[in-house]
This record gives structure tokens, C-alpha cells and sequence, in this order.
């Protein structure tokens, strides 16, 4: 059955499919942002009205926030209480230890808040995001509005290309949910995702860090001709 429908998909809505299958009744679910994620909102908002699922979501974005609420999904804030069931999201690069680079979409400080309130993180991605090493996908850093520009000049003694993210066709910078700006750093290669995420959050004016170290406990691929492959992470 998942088989026959994800036979025409394309490979992020495959991946999207099948992640979305985890879900049952009574969960707290963290809906994640960007394309591939949309998928999975919509599947839920599709489950919800075939068999009557019921879950709660939490958005990571007011993008999702907004989606969410059209395909008829409850919506909440971080539980404080009990924490979230699964969450499901997309990113832009996951290595072999389900590191990863998210925060092309502006959404990371969100994300990883939702991320680790999580019990189940599960990426979901076509092949093109899986990476023998992290950092050819510029890394998004969220820093205060305020100062940014010395804040940038910190983050440029790490990453000489270091710059502002602008919104889309527009002159103005990119502004996150939280009002934050994004420096976006094109490191090539990263090494050590663990202690650069430390060391750039050590930076005061930074909010946080697009890398996402242990946060993954699933990461599904999702293939072109509708089939899907689950990965198993392997040590730091
Ligand atoms: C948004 C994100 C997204 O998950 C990431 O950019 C992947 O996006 P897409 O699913 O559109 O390829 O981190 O902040």
C-alpha cells in the first residue's frame, strides 16, 4: 500500500510518506520546516482526515505553523510537562553519525528547540543530502539583531567568508521568527561537527548553530523510483 502510493512521488514526499507511517493516535508530534517537511504535514493532515488520526503537532516555524493549521492539525507549544513523541523534519546534509546541517530554510533555533524536547527525531531526505562529510552546504549560525556585525566579524576569524543572509529577492536582511539575523558560513569541510558547534556558540551574539550533533535517533532516504531505505547510524 505505501509501495503503490509513493510509486509516482518524488523522493522527498517518499521519504515524507513513510517517515509519517510512525505516527499513530495520542502523539505528540514536532512538525519540522522546509520542503520535504511540508510533505509530511500534509500526509498527517491526510491521515487525520481517512482514518481520524488524532495528534498534537508542534511547529518549528510560522511557515509550518500556517500549513499546519490549513490541513487540520491541532497545534501547541513545546510541552513542558511530557515532551514530544517523534518529531519529523527535513536538513540540508546528515553524515554518517546522523549529524547535521540544518537552518537553510532560517527555521534551526526552533528546530532544535523542538528537536530536543524530542523522544524520536527523524530526518527525512532525498540522496542528495547524505554526505561523507559535512560543509559543503554553507553553515546557517542565528545571531541577535544587535551588534551583529561585530558578532560577524567573530565569526569570520572561523570563516573568512562569513556573511549575512538576505530575504529573497530583497535587499533586506533575512529575519528569522525570533527577530535573529542568519551568517551564513561556507566552510567546505568540517571536521569535528561536535566542538565547532561548541565553539561557535561560544561566541556571545550567537543565538545558536545550524549543526544538529546527536540529536537523530532515524534518518529515511527517500529514492526516485518510490522506494525508501532507512539508514543506521554508525559512531562518531
Ligand atoms: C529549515 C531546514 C530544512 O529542514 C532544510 O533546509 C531542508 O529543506 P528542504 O526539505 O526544503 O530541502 O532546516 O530550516
Amino acid at each position: 500500500m505505501l509501495t503503490e502510493k509513493a510509486a509516482n512521488m518524488d523522493a522527498k514526499a517518499v521519504a515524507a510518506l513513510r517517515a509519517v507511517s510512525l505516527v499513530k493516535s495520542g502523539m505528540v508530534v514536532g512538525l519540522g520546516s522546509g520542503s520535504t517537511a511540508a510533505h509530511a504535514i500534509r500526509f498527517i493532515g491526510d491521515r487525520i482526515r481517512a482514518e481520524g488520526l488524532e495528534i498534537i503537532g508542534v511547529p518549528t516555524s510560522s511557515v509550518t505553523n500556517r500549513l499546519a493549521g490549513e490541513v487540520g492539525i491541532p497545534l501547541i507549544d513545546i510541552p513542558s510537562n511530557h515532551g514530544i513523541d517523534i518529531t519529523i523534519d527535513g536538513a540540508d546534509e546528515v553524515n554518517s553519525s546522523f549529524c547535521l546541517i540544518k537552518g537553510g530554510g532560517g527555521a534551526l533555533v526552533r528546530e532544535k528547540l523542538v528537536a530536543a524536547a524530542s523522544r524520536e527525531l527523524v530526518i527525512i531526505c532525498d540522496p542528495s543530502k547524505i554526505k561523507l562529510k559535512l560543509g559543503a552546504f554553507p553553515l546557517p549560525v542565528t545571531v541577535v539583531k544587535f551588534g551583529w556585525e561585530a558578532t560577524k566579524c567573530r565569526l569570520q576569524e572561523i570563516c573568512p567568508e562569513a556573511h549575512l543572509r538576505f530575504a529573497r529577492e530583497s535587499e533586506e536582511p533575512y529575519l528569522t521568527d525570533d527577530g535573529g539575523y542568519i551568517i551564513d558560513l561556507p566552510l567546505g569541510v568540517i571536521e569535528d561537527p561536535d566542538s565547532l558547534e561548541r565553539q561557535l556558540k561560544a561566541i556571545t551574539g550567537v543565538i545558536d548553530v545550524g549543526l544538529f550533533v546527536n540529536l537523530a535517533t532515524s534518518v529515511i532516504v527517500g529514492n526516485p523510483d518510490g522506494s525508501s531505505d532507512e539508514l543506521t547510524r554508525n559512531s562518531p
